[in-house]
């Protein structure tokens, strides 16, 4: 019998190494380094045919290498497509990932029930009896006659089956309750889990199928979070949203075929997903009174402006050591801006507690939302409100400068479209015509734009 191969791979990160460490050398977390047992030859380790030695391997020049005729198939929902780069590539193993009851079984069956209209569509059922995921369907009103259905966690078979129903589409819910028969450790574990992860992305490639992937995001150890096999398959995304709101975020995390930073939003309904074509008008319904310390920005996200409303709440502090709370927005840029707005704006904020927070659980990394942030903040010490119909967004520099931000066009237009009618922006994201109905205020200083306000 031939030695298997030992390993130690931490499955916060993913990260290899050849002997047990109490602490992961790349992303510093505790205990998370487990033993990782490779199958026996893993690069050959496949008993369906096509699999060893049938496509030989040829160099070939880049242009010479046949594309296929259709490079991508719509998954029947814009948001899910804007997410994958614009559609599934055949194919590609995409990896779904999620904390448990976000949604991802919801969205794979309501996605393969339409596009089994279309073409032949397996979806492999691990977690949930074939009765469950039936009635779903059923009370979810999605067409059943077309999806085949499997309920199997073994895959050798999985791939066997696969291969006599020549499916174009294959969904694998989930990777964590797959096993291989060659693999000694229990499902869930780092070894199946890769290996699993491992054999179905080639196979997917061998047999030019798509593969959807589900993978649970769990902390605890003893399972695989999807972080360890993000290197095998080749699109990452994420389906985020507490189960307290409604709203869920489908966001890349990796891409071989188109950018990551994309977003799509859907809404968790009695009927299931829906998608959220416009998500600046969910993100933006707002009181008709007018509220110090609020403000609208305008995000970009990928390829599309986003509104949201950012709050802030000043206030007198009793304790010795005031208090800096941001949800939604990130701690130490908070400090920054509290800095900058001291020296820059003459404003000192020293004795109050400070709370900043992005309206509707959207995470902003952006940092066009420094001005906002600011105005808010001296919007809700001063207690004055600032008007419903002004938009801002800018970058402010450690020196009080407003730097430009990218797609300030684009950001205008979207203000406008929403009825804003007033634009705070950085100078060098004024635009070159006017906008019909939306007076732009360029400002190239902190101070300048506290003037305004
Ligand atoms: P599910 O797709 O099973 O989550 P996952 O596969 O990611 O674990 O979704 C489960 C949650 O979605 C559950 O908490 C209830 C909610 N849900 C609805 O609100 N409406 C619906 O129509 C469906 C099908 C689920
Ligand atoms: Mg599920």
């Amino acid at each position: 019998m031939a030695k298997s191969k030992t390993a130690f791979v931490c499955t916060e990160c993913g990260s290899e190494y050849a002997r047990w460490l109490g602490q992961c050398n790349d992303c510093k977390a505790w205990n998370t380094i487990s033993e990782f047992r490779q199958a026996k030859s893993p690069s050959r380790g496949g008993n369906f045919s096509g699999f060893a030695g049938i496509t030989e391997a040829k160099v070939q020049t880049l242009d010479s290498i046949d594309l296929g005729e259709l490079p991508r198939f719509s998954s029947g929902y814009q948001e899910f497509d804007r997410v994958l780069g614009g559609g599934i590539v055949p194919g590609s193993a995409i990896l779904i990932g999620g904390e448990p009851g976000a949604g991802k079984s919801t969205l794979l069956l309501q996605t393969m029930c339409s596009l089994a209209a279309s073409m032949p569509a397996l979806y492999i059922t691990g977690e949930e009896s074939l009765q469950q995921v039936a009635m779903r369907a059923k009370r979810l009103g999605l067409a059943t006659d077309k999806l085949k259905m499997l309920s199997e966690t073994s895959v050798e078979n999985i791939c066997n089956i696969a291969e006599k129903e020549q499916p174009k589409i294959i969904v694998i819910d989930s990777i964590q309750v797959m096993h291989m028969a060659d693999v000694q450790s229990a499902p869930g574990s780092v070894s199946q889990v890769r290996e699993s992860a491992a054999y179905l992305t080639r196979f997917a490639k061998q047999h030019h199928v798509a593969m959807l992937i589900v993978g649970h995001v769990t902390k605890d150890g003893s399972l695989a979070g999807p972080k360890v096999l993000e290197h095998c398959i080749d699109c990452s995304i994420m389906l985020e949203g507490s189960t307290d709101s409604r709203y869920r975020t489908l966001r890349g995390h990796k891409n071989r075929f188109g950018a990551v930073n994309e977003l799509g939003v859907f809404a968790m309904t009695g009927g299931g997903l829906k998608e959220v074509k416009n998500p600046s008008a969910i993100f933006l319904t707002r009181s008709e009174e007018q509220t110090p310390g609020s403000v609208v920005m305008v995000l970009w996200e990928g390829t599309r402006p986003l509104l949201v409303e950012i709050q802030a709440l000043v206030d007198h502090s009793a304790l010795g050591n005031p208090r800096r709370v941001a949800v939604g927005a990130d701690q130490n840029r908070l400090s920054m801006l509290l800095a900058i707005l001291n020296r820059h704006g003459g404003l000192q904020l020293n004795d109050q507690d400070v709370f900043v927070n992005v309206v509707g659980g959207v995470k902003v990394s952006e940092t066009s939302i420094d001005l906002a942030l600011i105005l808010a903040l001296v919007s809700s010490f001063k207690d004055n409100a600032l008007p419903q119909d002004l938009v801002i967004f800018g970058e402010v520099g450690l020196s009080g400068e407003i730097r430009p931000v990218p797609s300030g066009q684009e950001r205008i237009y979207e203000a406008a479209k929403h009825g804003f009618k007033r634009a705070i922006v950085p100078y060098n994201n004024k635009p070159k015509q006017a906008i019909d109905g939306m007076e732009v205020i360029a400002v190239k200083k902190l101070s300048d734009a506290l003037e305004v306000i």
